[in-house]
């Protein structure tokens, strides 16, 4: 993938005018955004002249009132378009068909997990108290908080240790950006694989595993109700039809730099002040009790099949980047079905402060990766549910690699 003509910027940017639109048809945001009429197109851009006209190589939901219009535009510029969604609201609505209501299966087994469909928040908190239970010597859920809506935020720890602080951590959370569905699913993947799936025991010989599979759970939530492609918290701003800050522009290490906004409408809203949001400061007060142990910090998102390396804020590199990219690319080298590329966050994606990863690189955690799951822009944030598990399976080795030099650092 043309890391520089990549799509996330326009997700951040450009999608937002569009999605203005609906916005303004309901302030107040709380009845269901459809995506009925609209269509995803990706645009290239070959000279100059196109790029101003577009800003760069972009993926565009566009609605269709401007449909006609925009196409017309684009053909006159001489400007190649591909109409790569021809109706959104089908493909979500196909992107998870095998999901099953809680109330409807529960009875039946300990758990409705399965990793074929992407479960609600219920789902993946009961699965974590039902490990807890089932497994009490192995694992322990841990509450660290409540969100803006006071959901809990929990962190599952792994660990065949009692004593809380003996060998080094590996922290990894999901879900920081709600739509990013593939996330948690990934991340509570990896929790089934290290907990029930005894070949796996070896990966815990040496090290303890903290994981946080929803860090904002009231966007996930909001993106199983009301609208898909939310990416934010949902809490109150100044401005009363906007709600939410972008969690990972949140995090108080450059925070306000680059790649941020300040207007609250905006998906790449900082907040108002670093740790503004109540699911980043519970979080980084957990991790900073446990910095002297954790020496990974490894955060899942999507899209674009990339391992991103700090510092994120700006095009710079740390003292031990060479460490950090020789590990990554060793751990990327495990992926047999997806190609990851590696490198500076900055430089492959674009400048943003106020990232997890560069707030845990800072607090001293040497090793912090941002990954960017599959796809690498089919589909996007709307990766059908069948690609759960080839995702998660093609993913879950590299875990092998980190956790045997994690194994190797003292605390
Ligand atoms: N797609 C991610 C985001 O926009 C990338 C974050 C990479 N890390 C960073 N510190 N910029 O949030
Ligand atoms: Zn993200």
């Amino acid at each position: 993938m043309k890391i520089e003509n990549s799509l996330p910027i326009l997700l951040l940017a450009i999608p937002l005018f569009f999605m203005m639109q609906i916005g303004h048809t309901s302030p107040v945001e709380e009845h269901v955004v459809s995506y009925s009429g609209f269509q995803v197109w990706t645009v290239a851009t070959n000279t100059d002249e196109e790029r101003s006209a577009l800003l760069k190589y972009v993926q565009l939901y566009v609605p269709k009132p401007f449909q006609k219009e925009l196409g017309k535009k684009l053909s006159e510029a001489n400007i190649t378009f591909v109409i790569k969604i021809a109706d959104l609201k089908e493909v979500i609505k196909n992107e998870n068909a095998n999901i099953k209501t809680s109330t409807f299966s529960k009875s039946k087994s300990a758990h409705n997990m399965n990793w074929t469909s992407y479960h609600r928040l219920a789902d993946i908190y009961d699965y974590m108290s039902y490990l807890a239970a089932t497994y009490p010597s192995l694992v322990s859920l841990i509450n660290i908080g409540s969100s803006y809506e006071k959901r809990p935020l929990y962190v599952l720890r792994i660990s065949n240790s009692s004593s809380l602080c003996s060998k080094p951590v590996i922290w990894i959370d999901g879900g920081i950006h709600a739509r990013e569905w593939i996330s948690p699913a990934v991340t509570t993947y990896i929790i089934k694989q290290l907990v029930e799936v005894s070949a796996n025991s070896k990966m815990l010989f040496d090290v303890d595993w903290y994981i946080m599979p929803v860090m904002n759970p009231d966007g996930y939530e909001y993106t199983h109700v009301y609208n898909r492609l939310w990416r934010k918290t949902r809490s109150m701003t100044s401005s009363p039809s906007c709600r939410g800050v972008d969690p990972n522009r949140n995090f108080g290490f450059k925070w306000g730099g680059l790649g941020t906004s300040t207007n609250p409408c905006s998906d790449i809203y900082k907040g108002t002040k670093a740790f503004s949001e109540p699911e980043t400061l519970a979080t980084s007060n957990f991790i900073l009790g446990k910095a002297n142990q954790i020496k990974m910090y490894l955060t899942l998102h999507s899209y674009g099949q990339s391992a991103l390396i700090p510092w994120g804020y700006d095009v710079a590199y740390p003292n031990d980047y060479n460490d950090m990219l020789a590990l990554a690319k060793s751990a990327v080298s495990k992926f047999l079905k997806y190609k990851f590329s590696v490198g500076n966050s900055a430089a492959l994606y674009y400048p943003a402060a106020g990232g997890s990863d560069d707030w845990a690189k800072s607090i001293g955690i040497k090793y912090s990766y941002t990954f960017e799951l599959a796809d690498t822009g089919t589909y996007g944030f709307l990766l059908p549910a069948s690609n759960i598990l080839p995702v998660a399976q093609d993913f879950f080795p590299a875990l092998g690699v980190f956790a045997t030099k994690v194994a190797t650092l003292k605390i």
